[in-house]
């Protein structure tokens, strides 16, 4: 007895509510009943609640609809003997058609519930549910463009306006887009997706491979770079690699660019550190008679120099640029009369690598000397036009065949210990010996003779101990 009570409360129960029927024809219901029936209340509600779940999805619309037709026919029975539990039922009916935005199905619902129509027909409706499914996750480049149809998974009776449409998004982050659909019957229907903007792609730059300045010059390395993102995001440029612009030289370097996203971008550049060109006006001695530091008297007229009748040229005493004499004829005899000597002493192949050299040749000498080197270099070995001895036609540099010409190479060599030796027997000194470059202003030069007279040169020579113009003179050798 008390079974059958049960059971009739869980058949009242179950009738009265429209979505605990799963039965899906009419036929079956009175089974279907029982079957609920004989398995207790509890899982009837259970069933309650997932046809709920179904029906606010606006799933399950056909099992929904037999069940509330289902309803309307145990309201007949059951109504008057439990109550409360109608009251369930149509509430539940009311929240239904609550969520129920189209009309036409909202009719369909309450005449369903009502049993005004049959549930067949509230599932023929259902088969033209609108359903627009969009895509979970939506990771997007910045700036790159999408069709709206990327962002949708799928779509049910319905159709996406504009879907071969592109767009695109230009902040990084979480963004939004409102997408546009229509059912059959033209109906609007609009979704919000959500999208993820990233930006995965590195900064693009513009540069000049080789850039050039001149040593010491007030440069922005960056100033010429245009470097440009996907993203208005922050980009830090940068230079890597050393380099010092006050020092000539050619330095191999990047430029980095990073954006905030930590993508970056590497490329390789030369810097060309040019020596400074140095503005070098024609040197002028004012006319003068003076007597050095060792009593000797000194004049310059017509701006050159001559102590105790010998002309001096050094970092000091200078020739005008107008002074162009060619090589000397006693120097030439001088020096062929060295050649011989040395041919004697099985030196055969001496030449002159340079002779006289004019304002202009010492000048483009030079420069290009700073250029290669810098002026301060340039100075130790090369003298400044209007101050080089080559061009008073007294000076010669000698190589010999088979041995470096005009570079410290030469120091040493047996040509060159000969010329050393036996050079101040034909008027010549070295000009610049060893271990002179603080009197003289010039590094050792073992192939640079000066002609000045047998009687001088021997003096100089010392035996073997060269003594230079400056410390014989008592002058300097400096720039001014
Ligand atoms: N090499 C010497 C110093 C000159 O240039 O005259
Ligand atoms: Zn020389």
């Amino acid at each position: 007895m008390a079974e059958n009570v049960k059971k009739k409360v869980n058949k009242t129960k179950k009738s009265s509510s429209p979505k605990n029927n799963n039965s899906k024809s009419p036929k079956k219901k009175s089974s279907s009943s029982k079957k609920v029936t004989s398995k207790g209340t509890t899982k009837t509600k259970k069933k309650t609640g997932t046809n709920k779940n179904v029906s606010s999805k606006n799933k399950g619309k056909t099992t929904q609809t037999k069940t509330s037709s289902k309803t309307v026919k145990k309201k007949n029975t059951a109504k008057k003997s439990v109550p409360k539990k109608e009251n369930i039922n149509i509430e539940t009916t009311i929240e239904e058609i609550k969520k129920e935005k189209n009309p036409l199905r909202m009719i369909i619902i309450i005449l369903s519930a009502l049993g005004i129509i049959s549930t067949s027909s509230l599932a023929y409706f259902n088969q033209s549910k609108v359903e627009v499914n969009l895509k979970k996750e939506n990771v997007l480049e910045i700036n790159e463009k999408y069709a709206l149809s990327s962002f949708v998974e799928s779509v049910v009776n319905c159709e996406q306006i504009n879907k071969n449409k592109k767009v695109s998004f230009d902040s990084l982050g979480e963004n939004k887009i409102t997408l546009s659909f229509k059912d059959k019957n033209k109906n609007n229907i609009t979704k919000e997706a959500k999208v993820k903007v990233v930006d995965t792609n590195p900064p693009e730059i513009k540069f000049k491979d080789k850039i050039t300045v001149t040593e010491g010059d007030k440069v922005d390395l960056l100033k010429g770079v245009i470097v440009t993102d996907n993203s208005k995001e922050k980009i830090e440029a940068k230079i890597d690699g050393k380099y010092n612009i006050k020092k000539a030289g050619t330095y191999k370097l990047k430029y980095v660019a990073k954006d905030s996203s930590g993508n970056s971008k590497e490329v390789d550049f030369t810097l060309v550190v040019e020596p400074k060109k140095v503005e070098i006006k024609p040197p002028k001695n004012e006319d003068k008679s003076w007597t050095t530091s060792k009593g000797y008297s000194a004049v310059t007229k017509n701006g050159i120099t001559y102590i105790n009748g010998v002309l001096v040229v050094n970092k000091t005493y200078s020739l005008p640029d107008s002074y162009n004499p060619g090589l000397n004829s006693t120097v030439k005899n001088k020096v062929d009369e060295l050649f011989a000597a040395a041919k004697e002493a099985g030196f055969d192949s001496m030449s002159i690598g340079s002779g006289f050299r004019s304002y202009k040749t010492q000048k483009s000498l030079y420069n290009s000397y700073v250029k290669r080197d810098g002026q301060t270099k340039a100075d130790t070995y090369s003298a400044r036009p209007g101050h080089s001895e080559h061009q008073t036609g007294l000076a010669v540099d000698i190589c010999h065949k088979g041995y470096s010409c005009i570079t410290s190479a030469f120091d040493g060599t047996p040509p060159a210990i000969w010329l050393n030796d036996n050079a101040y027997k034909y008027g010549f000194i070295i000009r610049y010996p060893q271990g002179k470059s603080n009197e003289t202003g010039y590094k050792y030069e073992s192939w640079h003779l000066r002609y000045v007279g047998e009687d001088l040169a021997t003096k100089l020579y010392n035996d073997g101990n060269w003594i230079t113009l400056e410390s014989y003179f008592g002058i300097t050798s400096q720039y001014k």
